[in-house]
C-alpha cells in the first residue's frame, strides 16, 4: 500500500491533535444536550472510533449507509438510504460524522431528510474538507482540516474500497486511479 502513496498529509500525531481538538470543542457545545453521532459508513468509522472517544460528556451513537444516485448523470444529488438509523430521532440533537466534505452533494441531501424526522438540532462534523470542489452550499459545523483538491486514502477513507487501513491519511498516487 505504501508505495502508492504520494504524501502523507497527516500523520497518525496529527490526526490525534485534530480529533482531540473537535472533540473537545464538541464537550463544551453540546454540553447538557442530548447527542447522537450519527456514523456515515464506510467511510467515517476511524474517524468516529477516534471522535467518540475525544468527546467527554455522554453520547449515543448509529450508523447509516447511504448511496448517492448516479453520479455524473445526476445533479440533484439524492442519496438513498441503504441502513437506517435504529433510532426515533425527536429529541436528539443530531451530529453527522463525515470522513471528507467534497461536493457536498451526499451531506445536503442527508440533512435534509434527518430534518423531517424531527430531531432538536441537525449538524455536521467532516474530519475533512475540499472547499475547492463544493457544487452546493453547504459548510460543516466542525471540520478538523481543510485540504487541496488532490485524491487522498487512509485514516478510513478509499479507493476502490481499498487503503481504508492505513493509520494516516496520505494522497494517493495519480497513477493508481487513472489506470
Ligand atoms: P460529496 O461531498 O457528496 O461529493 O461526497 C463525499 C464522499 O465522496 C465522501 O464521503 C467520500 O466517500 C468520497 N470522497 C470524496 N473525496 C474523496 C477523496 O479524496 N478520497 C476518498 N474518498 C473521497
Ligand atoms: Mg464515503
Amino acid at each position: 500500500m505504501e508505495e502508492d502513496i504520494k504524501e502523507v498529509l497527516l500523520d497518525e500525531e496529527q490526526i490525534y491533535e485534530v480529533v482531540k481538538k473537535i472533540g473537545t470543542q464538541i464537550s463544551k457545545d453540546y454540553e447538557g444536550k442530548n447527542l447522537l453521532l450519527i456514523s456515515v459508513l464506510k467511510g467515517s468509522v476511524v474517524f468516529m472510533a477516534d471522535l467518540m472517544r475525544a468527546i467527554t460528556i455522554p453520547c449515543k451513537i448509529d450508523f447509516m449507509v447511504v448511496s448517492s444516485y448516479g453520479d455524473k448523470a445526476v445533479s440533484s444529488g439524492t442519496v438513498k438510504i441503504i441502513k437506517d438509523l435504529d433510532i426515533n430521532l425527536s429529541g436528539y440533537d443530531l451530529l453527522i460524522v463525515e470522513d471528507i466534505l467534497d461536493t457536498g452533494r451526499t451531506l445536503k441531501s442527508l440533512m435534509e431528510i434527518l430534518k423531517t424526522r424531527n430531531p432538536n438540532s441537525v449538524k455536521i462534523c467532516t474530519f475533512l474538507d475540499k472547499p475547492d470542489r463544493r457544487a452546493v452550499s453547504l459548510s460543516a459545523d466542525y471540520m478538523g482540516t481543510q485540504i487541496p483538491d488532490e485524491f487522498v486514502v487512509g485514516y478510513g477513507l478509499d479507493y476502490d474500497e481499498k487503503y481504508r487501513n492505513l493509520p494516516y491519511l496520505g494522497i494517493l498516487k495519480r497513477e493508481v486511479y487513472s489506470k
